[in-house]
């Protein structure tokens, strides 16, 4: 695939960590499909995340563990055909990954071959480590995420903030380093205190990616349907809303609605 799409230049891992040595923040947004991919990656983001969240925001449950492999690679492959500049990371699922590492290592394989995407993302520190080495000697880029992982929900029993207490902290300290050590190019941290962030940010040198830890990290993250506000169930104190499209869609549908009852759409123009 050619370095430069256009008189853009294609995000590279690579390109992440020259970013973030020059201090350039890193931005990332969630996309599932063709249509948002298009305008996600139009908008000159920087990497386009195709998450578990579409469990959430697609599916319509209440938590991420059910989205399958097969449905991550749906999912994937029509982002990538989307997308012209951005870097695409593919979320590994639930059960996927976590203790049998050739199986983590098959189920990287397939995203890749069958998304075409950039890399792929994956939770956990020193349980989800052997997993992690497979997969980077295949050459598959690999991003971590820490802190609030969806995927152990059922351990942690609430989406609360993560690592406030002093052993979790310096648990995750040190799986972000394992992670850097093992060859990842990047770690999303999730709902953590700012400050651990920072310093987490500060004493890697791979880009730390954050939601909901503050503003001393490499990058941010959000929930595309969040952000945009098609979304309205969903309001943690992290996200900014940019848009209200819940509202906006709601509209537009009821108008239509009301030409349709009362005759007015189609018009003569608008028909043959
Ligand atoms: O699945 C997802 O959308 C994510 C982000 C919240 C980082 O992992």
């Amino acid at each position: 695939m050619s370095a430069i799409t256009g008189d853009r230049k294609r995000v590279t891992t690579h390109r992440l960590s020259e970013m973030k040595l020059r201090g350039e923040k890193i931005s990332m947004l969630t996309a599932y499909d063709y249509s948002m991919a298009r305008i996600v990656d139009q908008s000159g983001i920087d990497v386009i995340l195709v998450g578990d969240s579409a469990s959430n925001v697609m599916a319509g449950n209440e938590t991420t563990l059910p989205i399958t492999l097969d449905q991550m690679i749906y999912h994937g492959s029509s982002v990538v055909k989307a997308v012209n500049t951005a870097l695409v990371v593919v979320d590994l699922p639930f059960g996927s990954y976590q203790g049998n590492s050739k199986e983590a290592l098959s189920s990287a394989i397939r995203i890749m071959k069958e998304t075409h995407a950039d890399a792929v993302k994956l939770e956990g520190g020193s349980e989800v480590l052997e997993s992690v080495n497979r997969i980077l000697s295949a050459g598959i880029p690999v991003m971590g995420h820490l802190g609030l992982t969806p995927q152990s929900i059922h351990k942690f029993g609430t989406y609360s903030v993560r690592a406030k207490e002093e052993a979790e902290a310096k648990k995750l300290v040190e799986d972000a380093k394992l992670l850097e050590d093992a060859g990842c190019f990047a770690i999303v941290l999730e709902k953590v205190p700012a400050s651990l962030a920072e310093k987490v940010a500060k004493e890697l040198s791979i880009p730390i990616i954050g939601i909901g830890a503050g503003s001393g990290v490499d990058g941010q993250v959000l929930v595309l349907h969040d952000m945009l506000g098609i979304n309205q169930e969903f309001s943690p104190r992290f996200l900014r809303r940019y848009h209200n499209l819940f509202a906006e869609i709601k509209g537009a549908v009821e108008n239509y609605v009301q030409d349709v009852k009362s005759v007015d759409f189609p018009n003569k123009k608008e028909s043959y």
